[in-house]
């Protein structure tokens, strides 16, 4: 069974509750951009393109449930207002305000034409939404494809074991994944010896939903907490040769500077120092030329109770019930904290930029020209 975090037909939205998991599959309708700002907020939907399209889609079911005016420009008024509304739910992915300075843009030319009404922007807004959807699934399958073809050809062909980090597959997208798409397409080919997947600490995204999706799809992966990621570099073993350790992303600049999950620079760092590939994963629509390096891109800081409780199913040695999920506090009472969700790479630690019309490398003078790729994209 294909693994879904959103379902959507006309005037029904759901979402699989990321807070649940692994341990409960739960949906969660979500019926306006008021239901979609707090699903983001909440962080029961997550992944920088997940995010972008329950956002889009969230705004599609509200127009698609409730009377709107007849008048073209003030549908097209209540939807831009909508729209700027949801792109504050989170700062630091670029592809929500993205899909929100596409979507704007296609309703302002829809109620500008002529004998357009409230019901023609609203519909040329919901089919582009719905459009979304459908691309992502298309562009993740294409990053999949480049990216496994670019690792085999660089080990010399053969299987090969792959470290990621946080969750980049279906839960994190439309369906099929960045990161994650790369490794089920290299599974696919049977040139998969073993994912490695870190824990993805504080918020434990790798081990509750990356490792949910590597066992539901039958992967061959084992969990590393993110401090192993060293040592796990230096396995020169059967399955532990690692031939690169490929991450998604939030933004990628101008220049290739890419912000993701926190601890990814360091994977970066330890990649470079093992002689191992790092590669980022990540559809056209991440790609943000006008943010021309990391030092530009805000970085969401999040609630320290996130790295000093933890959330689990209850455990007393004796009867293990997944329907109690139960918060611990680990961590000295009064300590402070600091808990940035994200961090950036700089671009002269990353091999390659996987996108889905190719993996972008750089050119003689040693830089990523991510114009071409971004452009095409308009
Ligand atoms: O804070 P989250 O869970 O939304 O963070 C998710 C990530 O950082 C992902 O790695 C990133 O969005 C890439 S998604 C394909």
């Amino acid at each position: 069974m294909v693994l879904e975090a959103i379902r959507y037909k006309r005037g029904s939205l759901e979402i699989l509750n990321q807070l649940k998991l692994p341990h409960q599959e739960v949906y969660d309708a979500v019926r306006s951009a008021e239901d979609g700002w707090h699903a983001i907020k909440e962080m029961r939907t997550r992944g920088a393109p997940a995010i972008a399209i329950v956002a889009a889609l969230a705004l599609a079911v509200e127009l698609q449930n409730t009377k709107t005016s007849d008048q073209a420009e003030e549908v097209a008024v209540f939807i831009v207002e909508k729209l700027d509304y949801l792109v504050t739910s989170r700062p630091t992915a670029v592809n929500l305000a993205d899909a929100a300075r596409k979507l704007k843009k296609i309703v302002e030319s829809s109620a500008r034409a002529d004998g357009s009404d409230g019901a023609t922007v609203s519909r040329a807004y919901c089919d582009a939404a719905a459009q979304m959807l459908i691309a992502d699934v298309a562009d993740n399958q294409g990053i999949g494809k480049y990216g496994a073809e670019w690792i085999v050809k660089q080990a010399g062909g053969g299987q090969v074991s792959i470290l990621t980090h946080c969750n980049t597959g279906s839960l994190a997208t439309a369906g099929y994944g960045t990161a994650l798409g790369v490794v089920r397409s290299l599974h696919a080919n049977s040139s998969l010896k073993r994912a490695f997947c870190t824990e993805t600490r504080p918020y434990n995204q790798g081990s509750r939903l990356t490792a949910f999706e590597l066992v539901h799809d039958d992967i061959p992966a084992t969990l590393v907490t993110d401090s192993m990621a060293s040592a796990l570099l230096r396995l020169k073993g059967p399955s532990e040769n690692i031939a690169a350790i490929v991450v998604g992303a939030d933004r990628v600049a101008a220049n290739g500077d890419t912000a993701n999950k926190i601890g990814t620079c360091q994977l970066a760092i330890t990649a470079k120092h093992h002689g191992v590939k790092f590669l980022v994963a990540a559809p056209r629509t991440t790609i943000d030329l006008d943010t021309k390096s990391g030092a530009e891109i805000t970085i969401e800081e999040r609630p320290g109770k996130e790295m000093t409780m933890i959330k689990g199913p209850r455990f007393d040695g004796v009867d293990l019930d997944l329907n109690q999920p139960e918060t611990v506090s680990i961590a000295a009472k009064g300590i402070d904290v600091w808990n940035p969700a994200f961090d950036v790479t700089p671009a002269d630690l990353i091999d390659g930029i996987i996108t889905e019309i190719g993996v972008v490398e750089k050119g003689d003078d040693g830089r990523f020209d991510l114009t071409i790729a971004r452009e095409a994209h308009h």
